[in-house]
Order: structure tokens, then sequence, then C-alpha cells
């Protein structure tokens, strides 16, 4: 494993690359990152990155973000299967039709959408700052969120908000029931029980704190606590022992893990590097509209 990391250390140096990697991503990958964040960080590492190649760890969607925050730069997604299920349960076609009968409806996208779907919403937000984003917009306003319905119901009982909801969801969160709580704080009395909000609004409702991966990260640094249960995919589980030797994290379910995000391996950053694939490459049209929601929401952010 030495020899393929100083490999893509030597790769990384020629190619003047950066590799940006998501919480969830394998290990070994989080530790040759030069940045390994939630979807809100690493859109602002993206948008800041001088670097002629960014190296994504991540899914496809966080790539293209990227890609429309970094024009100039070479994005690569070292495996071109890393998608997101969730994204894909919205199409352009099918938002694009209804920005065109319903005029009036302000549009927020989550992050996790296709860049075709982004050039077509008004802005867009992460679990970072989605509360922040939808409090920026006038409370008579019609919103349709898409297309997380956990994450936008759950907003909307946070904010006392009436969004309508696209059906999407996580298969990853949606899978976590109320009673897997119940079960995990008899096991474990006293430790705090920290979700993603892409969970099922009962869960949430049971959980000490429903946060994006990077506010679980930040949460756990802060905290005075020293048990915590996490309801959310166990790739984080890596930065938290690692930051936090002398706290304990039992995972709400062992086996939770997004399949999309384990896709990408040492190997495959190797060869991207070697091979400059898989480039994300995006029409001049998509390029032009689908950057103006992610704009949008870094300067209300
Ligand atoms: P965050 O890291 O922004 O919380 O997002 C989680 C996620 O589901 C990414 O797919
Ligand atoms: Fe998509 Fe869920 Fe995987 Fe995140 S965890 S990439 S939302 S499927």
């Amino acid at each position: 494993m030495s020899d393929l990391i100083d490999e893509i250390k030597q790769l990384k140096q020629e190619r003047k690359a950066i590799i940006l990697a998501h919480n969830y991503v394998r290990p070994e990958l989080q530790d040759i990152a030069d940045f390994t964040g939630d979807s809100l960080e690493l859109s602002i590492k993206a948008k800041n990155a001088k670097a002629p190649v960014i190296v994504f760890c991540g899914v496809r969607f966080m790539a293209e973000s990227a890609k429309l925050l970094s024009p100039d730069s070479m994005v690569l997604l070292p495996n071109s299967d890393a998608g997101c299920p969730m994204a894909d349960m919205a199409s352009a076609e099918k938002v694009a039709d209804y920005k065109a009968t319903h005029p009036e409806t302000v549009i927020v996208a989550y992050v996790n959408t296709t860049a075709g779907v982004k050039s077509h919403v008004d802005i867009c937000c992460t679990s970072g700052n989605a509360e922040k984003i939808i409090n920026s917009i006038p409370l008579d306003r019609e919103i349709l969120f898409l297309p997380d319905r956990n994450l936008g119901g759950n907003l909307n009982r946070k904010l006392k908000r009436n969004m309508l909801l696209w059906p999407g969801f996580c298969p990853t969160h949606d899978r976590v029931t109320p009673q897997m709580i119940e079960t995990a704080r008899k096991l474990h009395p006293g430790a705090k029980v920290l979700v993603h909000p892409e969970c099922d609004t009962e869960v949430v409702a049971l959980a000490d704190e429903a946060l994006s991966t990077g506010g679980i990260l930040k949460f756990v640094r802060e905290s005075p606590e020293q048990e915590f249960i996490i309801g959310t995919e166990t790739g984080i589980l890596h930065r938290l022992k690692s930051e936090n030797p002398d706290k304990k994290f039992y995972p709400l379910k062992p086996e939770m893990l997004c399949p999309n995000m384990k896709k990408i391996t040492l190997e495959n950053v190797r060869d991207c590097l070697k091979n400059l694939t898989e480039q994300i490459e995006l029409s001049t049209e998509v390029m032009h509209s689908a950057v103006k929601p992610i704009e949008e929401m870094l300067s209300r952010s």
C-alpha cells in the first residue's frame, strides 16, 4: 500500500493536483486527501482551489459542483460509477417542466442533484446551510424543495414552513427506523444520538441533534460528552475516532454504508492521475446556468 501511496504522491506533484475527499469515503482516501469535509466545505474548497487538477473522491454530483465552481480546472472523478441514487431521483426534464408550469414557485435544490437539474432551480443548499437558505426566502413565497423529502420534511418541521417536497430519499439514511434509536439508547444510556437530516422525520425527532457530516464532527469536537451514537454513513467514524481518541462512538446501524461512496479506491486515484480520467465535462449551457444557484447559495451562507 505504501508503494501505491508514494506513486499517488509523485503523480499528484507532477500534475499539480489537489485531492478533495468527502467524510464518507474509504479511510485510506481520507488519509491521502489535501482536504476532507462535508458538501458545503468541499464546495468552498473547490471554489477557492487554484489547482489545475482537482481529484474528487466522493460522488458524481460533488465532482460536477467542483467543475461548476472551478471551470478552468480539470476535475477528475476517479471512479465513473460513483453516483448518488437520491440525486438520480430528480430528472432535469421533470424539474424544467415544473419550473415552466409554476413560475412563481421558488425551487430549492439540495446539492445532491445533477448539474442538469441545477440549471433549472433558483438556489441550492447543503445540509450544513439549509436552515439559513430557507430562512432567507420570504415566508409568503411558495417553495418546492428537492429531491430529499426527508431533509425537506425536517426543515418544514424545524422552521415551521410548508415547502412542497419532491418524493426523493437517500436509500442509506431512509432505512434508519425509530426502533433503532430506541434500541441504541437502551444499549448505551447517556450517549448523545447524532443523526443526519437525510433520516426520516420520526427518527430526527427522537435524536438529540440532526447535523451535516461537518456539523457532527464539530459537535463532537466541542462537546463535553464522552459517548455518541452516530446515525449516518459509517465512513465518518474514521475522522471522529482519529480527532477524538478518548471519546466513544457507536454506529446506530453497523452496516450503514453508502455503496457509491465506497466505490473509489486508491488504485482508482492512481489511475485517474496517470490517465487523467474521468474528466467531468458539462455543456457550456449547463456550466452557465447550473453555477448560478450554487453561487447564490454561497453568497447567502
Ligand atoms: P453532508 O456531508 O453535506 O452532510 O452530506 C451528506 C451526504 O449525503 C452526501 O451525500
Ligand atoms: Fe447519495 Fe445517500 Fe450516498 Fe449521500 S449517502 S451519496 S445522499 S446515496
